[in-house]
């Protein structure tokens, strides 16, 4: 079997014997757009940093192409890490700041020159190379520490929440800029991030994290679709929960339906998403549908917000376009047996 760039093994960290990362395992490839996601404090900084050389392990292995290197600092390791809050020199210009880490290795100043002319164009700053840092906007400042990150040509390039800083639309078009710096040079990048829809739209493999743990690992459509645990469901978007009992590889909800499922018999929670509930006539297009009651409206512009209640008085959401449907109304709920997913209670 082929060997994957990264390898980690049973990697930890503890502070003063608080664990901040359980030991875990993971593995990822060159070309890999990695995104590990969680909410604050859940150790993604401590990982990137143990990735990057910045924070020795407590226990566990870092495997590069092979090579183990754990104890090794970070100048000799083949990744480079772009600290949250950019950390530019402010007396050195643009271009300055871009050569910099070739300049101090040696590099001949004619080649170094071309390289960063071809950096500047990369991250579209060819008018800014003269400027100092503290002449440009947040998003530029950002694009320069990736600029001079990307000039050390990492195998992995480690990003720490770069772009967290941003407000939304300029958030947006760096995410854009930076997928097509991936695409265009074809590295491997790990982003942390904690926010889901930033790891969506850019990863191809989204690591979330809660507690120091590997929750689940997968395409953002795979997390999405088939969250493994209740936290990932309520992380990576909003999720209606239903208890349940399985029995017999049969699992039924209460006041709704039954439905099969292999597994252990025990208590169960079965989700689906707002935005795949069907009301009304287009519960025709699901599995099972029952009735249920409307008791709150809430209208969204794109969408119509409704809070359902089945007869026990338990209470779900369902967003759909159309909002016909009005408060005390009696209707058909259901949903396709794709959309659903069961973990445990
Ligand atoms: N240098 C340190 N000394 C002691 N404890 C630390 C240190 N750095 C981090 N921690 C603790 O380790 C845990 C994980 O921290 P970490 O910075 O990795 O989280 P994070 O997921 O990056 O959070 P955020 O989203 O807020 O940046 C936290 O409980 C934090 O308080
Ligand atoms: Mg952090």
């Amino acid at each position: 079997m082929k060997t994957p760039l990264v390898r980690l093994e049973a990697l930890a960290k503890s502070y003063a014997s608080v664990p901040a990362v359980h030991p875990l395992d993971l593995e990822f490839d060159t070309g890999d757009f990695l995104a590990i996601l969680g909410p604050s404090g859940c150790g993604k900084t401590t990982l990137l940093k143990m990735l990057g050389g910045f924070v020795p392990p407590t226990s566990g292995r870092i495997l590069i192409g092979g090579e183990d290197v754990t104890h090794l600092p970070p100048e000799r390791r083949p990744t480079n890490m772009v600290f949250q809050g950019y950390g530019l020199f402010p007396h050195m210009t643009v271009r300055q700041n871009i050569a910099y880490g070739p300049r101090i290795a040696g590099e001949d100043k004619a080649l170094l020159a071309r390289r960063v002319d071809d950096m500047l164009a990369l991250v579209r700053l060819t008018e800014f190379g003269d400027q100092y840092p503290g002449a440009l906007s947040g998003g530029q400042q950002q694009r320069v520490a990736l600029a001079r990150a990307l000039m050390m040509r990492p195998k992995v390039l480690l990003l720490d929440e770069p772009f967290a800083a941003l407000d939304l639309k300029l958030r947006q078009a760096m995410q854009e800029e930076l997928r097509t710096i991936h695409k265009n040079i074809g590295g491997t990048f790990v982003f942390v991030t904690h926010d889901q829809a930033e790891a969506m739209a850019l990863a191809s493999k989204v690591v979330v994290m809660s507690k120091g743990r590997v929750e689940q690992v997968g395409s953002g459509e795979e997390i999405y679709r088939r969250p493994k645990t209740r936290f990932v469901s309520q992380f990576v978007g909003e999720a209606n929960f239903f208890a349940a009992e399985r029995k017999n590889n049969r699992v039924s909800i209460p006041g709704a339906f039954t439905f099969e499922d292999h597994g252990p018999d025990c208590p169960v929670q079965v989700g689906v998403r707002p935005e795949r509930v069907l009301l009304g006539a287009r519960t025709k297009q699901s599995a099972h549908s029952f009735d249920a009651r409307i008791i709150d409206r809430l209208f969204l512009g794109a969408q119509v917000q409704y809070r359902v209640a089945l007869p026990d008085g338990v209470t779900f959401l369902a967003t759909t376009p159309e909002g016909a449907l009005q408060i005390g109304e009696t209707t058909s709920v259901g949903w396709s047996a794709e959309d659903q997913w069961v973990v445990q209670a």
